[in-house]
């Protein structure tokens, strides 16, 4: 890849990060800030649209997630990490595009209505949960980013992204605004231990600062294959949790095929299976551990880099509002007056 894209991602801090955003999107962010210039937004406003009740809850978390950016490498000189809900420019873009949005359209949002009946809202929607999607947009078009990685349920918000920006362009009659593209992720979705999607408040994920107690526990109790009963017995390798782990940090795949070939035919155990998994999660997480805790001891340092990104953030998302405020909606100070 011989062009220099503009990259945006981000994460709620609900909690902290755990192996799957690290399967699925720390490493891919770690090997994009080489050759591109990328910025990570802590999504704290959005993490409020569905934890209106509990702000104290968003902000700790705040900290945890920068501090997992920073143990598994992403590097600051390379990186701008920056908070959201300091960033003015993108509340204005998102108020402006939501003139430019639907209703039934934000309603249609395959990912949202999943998201909207796994939380129970029913008929009790915040509305500032349905229109997430549209403060997404304002996130990804304030920094005029190209490439956005993501996990694939998120595709349905680039393109929600991509219909807004052609609306802003054809208001201003010029290309104030790049379209994006999603960058997914080649790692299939890690499960939680269960098997269930992995998330930080279900407690089926294995966070990043993980002790060994914690992984040994985690793996042991990884779902399986219920039919696999003796360890002679034939088993399935298909959702089979130990299985998704060892596809996403194995770095040795004959041995893992080799694995798989044995577990299918029988004679080989859950045991054995789940021993190398510990000391394979073990070897990746112990030195984000390590990292982490040294930098949990000067938390001073981790508010420094956020302010400091945050700042650069301020300018480039500042400029962008500004043009679109003018050229897309007419809103020129003087005119105004
Ligand atoms: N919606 C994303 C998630 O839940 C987080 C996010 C917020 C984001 N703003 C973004 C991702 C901008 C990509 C680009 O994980």
């Amino acid at each position: 890849m011989s062009v220099i894209h503009t990259i945006l991602t981000g994460d709620r801090p609900t909690g902290p990060l755990h192996l799957g955003h690290y399967a699925g999107s720390l490493r891919s962010r770690i090997a994009l800030q080489g050759e591109h210039r990328q910025t990570l937004l802590i999504a704290d406003l959005q993490a409020l649209t569905d934890n209106a009740g509990r702000p104290a809850h968003v902000a700790t978390n705040v900290l945890e997630v920068a501090l997992d950016y920073l143990a598994v490498g992403i590097d600051t000189d390379r990186t701008t990490i920056a908070l959201q809900s300091q960033l003015p420019a993108l509340a204005d873009l998102a108020t402006l595009y939501m003139n430019l949005v639907t209703v039934a359209r934000l309603e249609r949002n395959p990912t949202v209505k999943a998201e909207i009946e796994q939380r129970g809202f029913a008929r009790d929607i915040p509305a500032g949960f349905l229109c997430y999607p549209v403060s997404q947009a304002a996130d990804i078009t304030a920094f005029r980013a190209t490439l956005v990685p993501v996990g694939d349920d998120q595709v349905p918000m680039i393109e929600q992204t991509n219909e807004i920006v052609r609306r802003v362009n054809r208001l201003a009659n010029a290309d104030v605004l790049p379209e994006c593209e999603a960058l997914l992720s080649r790692t299939p979705r890690l499960p939680g231990v269960d098997g269930r999607k992995a998330s930080k408040s279900a407690g089926n994920a294995i966070a990043l600062g993980a002790t060994p107690d914690e992984i040994t526990a985690a793996v042991n109790t990884m779902y399986t294959d219920p039919g696999h009963v003796r360890a002679s017995d034939p088993g399935r390798v298909e959702g089979n949790v130990v299985f998704a782990y060892l596809d996403a940090f194995d770095a040795d795949a004959m041995a893992v095929a080799e694995l798989k070939a044995r577990y299918r035919h029988g004679g080989l155990g859950d045991m054995v299976l789940k021993r190398r998994l510990i000391d394979l999660l073990e070897h990746h997480i112990a030195p984000i551990r390590a990292q982490r805790a040294a930098l949990a001891q000067d938390l001073g340092y981790v508010r420094t880099i956020i302010e400091r990104g945050t700042a650069i953030a301020r300018g480039i998302t500042d400029e962008t509002a500004g043009e679109v405020r003018r050229r897309a909606f007419s809103l020129d100070p003087i005119a105004a007056a």
